[in-house]
């Protein structure tokens, strides 16, 4: 229990609803923002914090992450022939890394696809990466949960602040500021009405947990929407033993959503180097045409 965060799942077994057609075949993180798929950028985040054991989650689409995590033999030889090292390089990049998978028969919700990490998870700390809210790479959101579990030992919820009427999108926080950003959390309600809700500190998708949660995932019961919920379960954990927060202030996308898919995929191809400058002069046109309002709606 008081090891170090070595370990990391990546829940990828929901049905993505929000983005069908598109998510009906192949599944929702594996949607690029410009070349990677959603879930690269989490397993490159969990890279930078020294996380050396991975497994992700998966539902009836596995094939397409899993291939993705593998070596693509016909592909690397016509890369090699073509001289096409760089590229080469790139697409084997993270084959190295011990990555598992366990199958989500079905998709019983959040709280269920953890359940199903028990195995892998065994009596250590966890990391939970949501891949579709997206961290950009100079953010260093898991590494400052992961030194906050060090001091405390304690599962590690981040969380953000949103405007009211968004809180019902999220799992919402009650707590006690305990210091700069580091709140105990003494409740916490799955996607309240507005005029209902706790606060204004929403759930972000980066956990830090213990095994304990496994003991109560087991007997937990559906809730919100008839899934079983990892935010009821953290609910009664904390009832036996403290859960912290920690407030997020930089910048996150949540790319499960269409809208911040797009404004995740408009920023990344601002800051990619052989997009941004012919990008960056579009979407200038784009903005001028919008201002003058002769940019008409398809
Ligand atoms: P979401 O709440 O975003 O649900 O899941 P979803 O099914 O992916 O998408 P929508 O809302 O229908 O559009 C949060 C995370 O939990 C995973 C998802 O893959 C996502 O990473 N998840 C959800 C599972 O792995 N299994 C489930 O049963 C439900």
């Amino acid at each position: 229990m008081f090891s170090d965060v070595k370990k990391v799942i990546f829940p990828a077994a929901g049905l993505g609803t929000r983005f069908l057609p598109a998510t009906k075949a192949s599944p929702k993180e594996m949607l690029p923002i410009v070349d990677k798929p959603m879930i690269q950028y989490g397993v490159e985040e969990a890279l930078s914090c020294d996380i050396s054991e991975f497994l992700i989650i998966t539902g009836k689409h596995k094939h397409s992450i899993e291939d993705h995590f593998d070596y693509a033999f016909e592909l690397e030889d016509k890369l090699k022939k073509s001289g096409k090292d760089k590229l080469l390089e790139e697409i084997n990049r993270l084959n190295h890394i011990n990555l598992a998978y366990i199958r989500q028969g079905y998709a019983l919700g959040l709280g269920h696809a953890i359940l199903c990490a028990k195995p892998f998870v065994k009596d250590e700390p966890v990391a939970v990466i949501l891949s579709d809210d997206i961290i950009p790479p100079e953010e260093t959101l898991l590494l400052d949960m992961i030194r906050l579990y060090r001091r405390l030992k304690s599962p590690i919820l981040a969380l953000e602040r949103v405007p009211k009427k968004e809180v019902s999108r999220y799992g919402v926080i009650s707590g006690v500021k305990e210091s700069e950003n580091v709140y105990r959390i003494n409740g916490l309600v799955e996607k309240p009405a507005p005029e209902k809700a706790p606060s204004s500190l929403a759930i972000i998708g980066r956990y830090i947990l213990t095994p304990d949660i496994f003991d109560v995932l087991e007997k937990a019961k559906p809730g919100k929407g008839g899934e079983i919920q990892l935010t009821d379960a953290i609910n009664e954990l904390l009832q036996k033993r403290p859960v912290y927060g920690f407030l997020f202030t930089g910048k996150r996308y949540d790319a499960g959503d269409k809208l911040g898919y797009l404004k995740a995929t408009v920023d990344f191809a601002l800051k990619n180097r052989e997009l941004s400058g012919a990008f960056g002069e579009y979407l200038l046109e784009t903005a001028v045409k919008l201002k003058n309002n002769i940019h008409k709606r398809v």
